[in-house]
């Protein structure tokens, strides 16, 4: 449930309909082909469906919209599996139920799913429990959230916002990507975690943004 402590996403909705962050200023989603895109980064770049298992769980920096994990909730449903994706997000700015259902509704293949969802979320919960899914969302600063959680995640998808395009003072320069990467870093780099074998290079750039490296150009899907 949405509470006082809980900062809220101001949108604003680009030529194309899709959500870009006014404190941000910058896209929820590449463009229109962001449902393509999470299958790409987030689900083919962890090796996914092939590496789901029961008990399997996704950590993601940036809940946003809830796109990569509508995503990966189908994947997971597809695949057959009995038990429930375990799927804990990190987010600071909880979006409206509204802008929510008005970002997920150009991508038509998730319209069941997102449906599914959006009558059961209440902006601001903390868990959510639907056929197939354990949802957590984490809210607040993810840098301060994340060393707090002992949670170990057998998949990450980093997804926060660029820090060149973060100037918001609270959050200094920095976004998800930065400092408290030590959790994702070391989860990314455990020895019982595959790096994605495919969009090595959009992964890399992640995990080079959370050790605050500079990344040069963008990547493409
Ligand atoms: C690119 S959007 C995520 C899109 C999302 N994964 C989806 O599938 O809809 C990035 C998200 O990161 C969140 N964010 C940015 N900096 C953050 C921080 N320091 N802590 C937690 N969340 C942060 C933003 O509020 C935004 O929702």
């Amino acid at each position: 449930m949405q509470n006082d402590q809980q900062e809220k996403a101001e949108i604003d909705w680009g030529r194309d309909g899709l959500p870009v962050s006014k404190r941000f200023g910058e896209g929820y989603f590449s463009d229109a082909s962001g449902l393509a895109e999470a299958e790409h980064v987030y689900l083919a770049g962890n090796g996914l469906p092939r590496r789901f298992r029961p008990g399997f769980q996704v950590g993601e920096l940036g809940f946003g919209a809830g796109l990569n994990m509508l995503t990966t909730w189908r994947a997971w449903r597809e695949s057959g599996q009995k038990t429930q994706l375990g799927f804990t997000s990190f987010e600071a700015f909880a979006m409206t139920s509204e802008d929510m259902e008005r970002a997920l509704a150009p991508f038509k293949p998730l319209a069941a799913i997102a449906r599914e969802f959006l009558v059961a979320w209440q902006p601001g919960a903390e868990h959510l429990r639907l056929d197939g899914l354990d949802l957590s969302v984490v809210w607040g600063d993810a840098r301060a959230m994340l060393p707090l959680i002992e949670d170990q995640f057998d998949a990450w998808f980093l997804d926060g916002f660029s820090p060149a395009k973060n100037p918001t003072p609270s959050f200094g320069r920095a976004t998800c990507w930065e400092r408290s990467r030590a959790t994702p870093a070391k989860a990314v780099h455990s020895p019982h975690i595959p790096l994605p074998d495919t969009s090595a290079d959009h992964f890399q750039r992640s995990v080079l943004r959370w050790t605050a490296a500079p990344v040069l150009g963008e990547s493409g899907i």
